[in-house]
């Protein structure tokens, strides 16, 4: 159901959950000050509680209402890429509700960089909490179809036409001390971070947890820890000559596939999309043409992977995530 600016600030200030625009993907917002409000959007997403959400703000003078400290080269950050595709992990004051932080001693801050979502900021007054507005484990939303197809045609949505960067936001998390650490890749890349803060990022320990994750994760369709997926298997290539070869495979015993390729050159006989070759082209398409494919409900869905190269950081996370290797 979509919704006027005005009719949203009525219904996040009475509790109520809406799905918003903003530069990266589509969000689904509540007050982040309210706790109610907040579980709903755990429940709407089927999302478990202990999965922290990001507090969108609308300018940098908020930070300090959710965070203890702000870090000089957070503040660096801020100044460089805010409004933006960039997400803060700071030291959360003591009083910030603990269902909005997962239960971490940590607080997610953005200034998304979105006309409607600034204008619903500033006109509500407000902070919202807003996870990517899709079912937990499946496609993000670029859209306000993708959207309703996810969540259902009753949700409440602000309407900010596609989603211009079209992945997630990157997420740094900086700790009191000023250590940095790149938590999830985006199109603010690495190396543009390093550029504004000049250290390098504290190692990451990989916890004994995370490495007994790995270990046991299987290279099979359904057993993977996915996320961001399609619900069609979607199985990835590093090689075009290697899908194209799967996708004869498939065909001969007699099953259906679509493929995702990106960039020019040979073609699989079968229902195609093709990306451009420019990282940023592809990330803006990338769950556009996921949820287009998901639709045509074949048995499988072939993708074909990016360079392993710093350009590429991002949009291979993305699709490694979704799938399983082929
Ligand atoms: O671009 C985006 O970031 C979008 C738009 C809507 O802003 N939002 C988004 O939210 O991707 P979500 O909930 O799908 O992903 C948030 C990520 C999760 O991986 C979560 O674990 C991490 O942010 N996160 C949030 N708070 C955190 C914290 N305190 N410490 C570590 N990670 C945190
Ligand atoms: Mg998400």
């Amino acid at each position: 159901m979509r919704i006027s600016l005005e009719d949203a600030v009525a219904r996040l200030r009475n509790g109520e959950v809406v799905a918003i625009p903003t530069e990266t993907v589509y969000g689904l917002a509540a007050d982040a000050t309210n706790d109610v409000a907040l579980q709903k959007i755990f429940t709407t997403k089927q999302r478990p509680a202990d999965h922290p959400l990001i507090v969108h703000i609308s300018d940098i003078s908020h930070v300090t209402d959710w965070a203890a400290s702000f870090p000089e080269i957070a503040v660096k950050l801020a100044k460089a890429f805010w409004p933006g595709a960039l997400t803060l992990v700071l030291p959360a004051k003591s009083h910030v509700s603990k269902v909005v932080r997962g239960g971490e001693p940590t607080i997610a801050l953005r200034v998304p960089n979105h006309p409607v979502a600034l204008a619903l900021l500033k006109l509500s007054g407000l902070s919202v909490a807003a996870p990517s507005a899709n079912l937990f484990t499946q496609l993000s939303p670029t859209t306000v179809a993708h959207v309703e197809a996810g969540l259902g045609m009753a949700i409440p949505v602000l309407d900010g036409g596609a989603c211009q960067v079209g992945i997630e936001s990157s997420i740094v998390s900086v700790s009191a001390d000023g250590q940095w650490q790149l938590l999830r890749p985006g199109m603010i890349s690495e190396a543009d971070i390093l550029k504004v803060v000049g250290s390098k990022q504290q190692i990451k320990v990989e916890s004994e947890d995370e490495k007994t994750i790995q270990a046991q994760t299987p290279k099979a369709p359904g057993q993977h820890a996915l996320h961001y997926s399609p619900r069609t298997p979607l199985m990835l290539f590093n090689n075009r000559a290697n899908l194209i070869q799967e996708s004869e495979t498939l065909m001969q015993a007699g099953k259906t596939c679509a493929a995702l390729i990106i960039g020019e050159g040979n073609q699989p006989n079968c229902q195609v999309v093709q990306l451009t070759s420019q990282p940023n082209e592809v990330a803006e398409q990338l769950y556009g043409a996921l949820h287009g494919l998901d639709a045509l409900q074949v048995d499988c869905i072939l993708a074909e992977l990016p360079p392993n190269a710093p350009a590429w950081v991002a949009v291979l996370d993305r699709l490694s995530r979704a799938g399983y290797k082929g």
